[in-house]
C-alpha cells in the first residue's frame, strides 16, 4: 500500500527539466548529445582521481571523435569549494565554453551544476544559496554519475562549502538541474567497496527520508519505494562483487529515482544533521554520515509513521504479514541496521572523527535545515543531540 486515495488529495510535482538517459555503454554516445545541445567547446568538470583512473577518457574520446573541443578541470575535491566554482565558471567564460560535463561523485556533478549557473549569472555562487534564486538561465550541463548515490544527476539542488566560514550551503532551482542525466552503470564499475556501500546508503537514505516525510505525495512516494527495493535487493551485491553491472544497474537505478523523488519533498533529520557534520573541520564524508545516522533516526520516528516505516520494511524484503504497523516498522529500523553492518559502514560517528564537544554546534545549525520540518515527528534539539549520541 502507498497511499489512501482521498478525493481530497492535493499535490503537485513540479517540472523536470532534465533528459534521463539511462543505460550500459551509452557514455560512448556523449559526443552526439552535446552535438544534439549545439556544442562546440566544452568544460569537463571532474576530479585528479576519476582521471588517473582511466575513466575520464571514457568521455573525452567520443566528445573528441564527434569534433569537439574538450578543456578538462579537474581540480574538484569533497564538498565542492566555492572558490573552485568561481575559478571554474570564470575559465568556462574566458574560453568561450558553451557546454559543462560533471563526470565523478556528488562533489564533481554539484560543481559542474554551479558552474554552468555561474558561467552565465552574476556575481558569486554564495549570492544565490537557496531554492529559486539564481536569476539567469545556465549553460547546459550534462551529469554522468560514477557513483550511486546523491541523485546529483537528477537532483535540484548544488551543495557546496563555503570556503570563508567553512560550511556548506545549497544552491537549488530548475536553473540548477542538469540538462542530460546521462547514467551508465558500467561507469560505476570501478567505485570501492566502501565508497559504494557509504553513497549507497545515502541514496537509501534519501528514499526513506523522502517516503516517510509530511510531505511526501503518490509521485515521490511510489519512485521513493521502489528505490528503498532496488537498494535492498542490489547493495549488499554491488559492494561484494563491483563487477557485478546487475548490481550496479540497480543501484545506479535506485540513486537516480530517489533523487527524482526528493526534489519536491525535502528529506528528514539525517539529511538536517550531514550538513553541519560535512561542515568546518569535520568534513566526515557525506553518504558515511547517512549510514550512521538513518537507523537512529528511524527508530526515533517510527512511532510517528508506522504505516510507511512498516511499508519500507516491506520494501526491504522484511516479511511484515500479521504484525501491527508499529511491530512492522521496527523491523524497518533492523533491516537498515544489517545493511549497514553487512556493507562495512563504520560503526559510529565517533570513528569519523566526532568529539561530543562538536554536539552543540552542530545541534544549533541543524536545526535551522529545511529537512527538521517536513521530518515526521516534531523535534527538539534535546531529540536532536540524543539521537548525535546514539549515532556516536
Ligand atoms: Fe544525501
Amino acid at each position: 500500500m502507498l497511499f489512501h486515495v482521498d478525493p481530497a488529495l492535493n499535490f503537485t510535482f513540479p517540472p523536470f527539466p532534465t533528459e534521463l538517459r539511462f543505460g550500459c555503454g551509452l557514455s560512448s554516445e556523449i559526443g552526439a548529445m552535446a552535438r544534439e545541445l549545439g556544442s562546440s567547446r566544452v568544460l569537463l568538470v571532474t576530479d585528479a582521481g576519476i582521471v588517473k583512473a582511466g575513466v575520464a577518457r571514457r568521455l573525452t574520446e567520443p566528445l573528441e571523435t564527434a569534433g569537439l573541443q574538450v578543456l578538462l578541470f579537474d581540480e574538484v575535491m569533497q564538498d565542492s569549494s566555492s572558490d573552485m566554482i568561481m575559478r571554474a565558471a570564470a575559465l568556462a567564460k574566458e574560453r568561450g565554453v558553451d557546454l559543462i560535463v560533471g563526470l565523478g561523485g556528488g562533489s564533481a556533478l554539484d560543481s559542474a551544476k554551479a558552474i554552468a549557473a555561474m558561467a552565465t549569472n552574476p556575481g558569486s555562487i554564495l549570492d544565490w544559496v537557496g531554492l529559486d534564486r539564481v536569476p539567469l538561465d545556465p549553460l547546459p550541463c550534462i551529469c554522468v554519475p560514477t557513483a550511486a548515490g546523491t541523485g546529483s544527476e537528477v537532483s535540484v539542488w548544488s551543495v557546496l562549502t563555503d570556503d570563508a566560514t567553512g560550511a556548506k550551503a545549497s544552491v537549488g532551482g530548475t536553473r540548477v538541474m542538469a540538462r542530460i542525466a546521462l547514467c551508465d552503470p558500467e561507469l560505476t564499475v570501478s567505485l570501492p567497496p566502501a565508497v559504494t556501500a557509504a553513497t549507497g546508503m545515502d541514496a537509501l537514505g534519501h528514499a526513506v527520508e523522502c517516503y516517510v516525510n509530511k510531505a511526501c505525495q503518490p509521485v515521490s512516494g511510489a519512485l521513493a519505494l521502489q528505490a528503498i527495493a532496488l537498494i535492498g535487493r542490489h547493495l549488499r551485491r554491488a559492494v561484494a562483487d563491483g563487477t557485478s553491472l546487475e548490481a550496479r544497474s540497480g543501484m545506479l537505478m535506485a540513486a537516480v529515482l530517489a533523487g527524482i523523488a526528493m526534489n519536491p519533498t525535502r528529506l528528514g533529520l539525517a539529511h538536517a544533521l550531514a550538513m553541519p557534520l560535512g561542515s568546518w573541520n569535520l568534513k566526515i564524508p557525506h553518504g558515511t554520515i547517512i549510514a550512521i545516522t538513518l537507523p537512529e533516526v528511524m527508530a526515533f520516528n517510527c512511532s510517528a509513521a508506522p504505516d510507511r516505516y512498516a511499508a519500507v520494511a516491506a520494501a526491504l524484503g522484511e516479511d511484515t504479514a500479521g504484525l501491527e504497523p508499529e511491530a512492522a516498522a521496527r523491523k524497518a529500523v533492523d533491516a537498515v541496521r544489517s545493511l549497514k553492518a553487512d556493507t562495512g559502514i563504520p560503526e559510529g560517528l565517533s570513528a569519523c572523527g566526532f568529539t561530543p564537544e562538536w554536539s552543540e554546534r552542530v545541534v544549533e545549525e541543524a536545526m535551522k535545515s529545511g529537512n527538521v520540518a517536513v521530518n515526521p515527528r516534531a523535534t527538539s534539539p534535546a531529540d536532536l543531540t540524543a539521537i548525535l549520541q546514539k549515532a556516536m
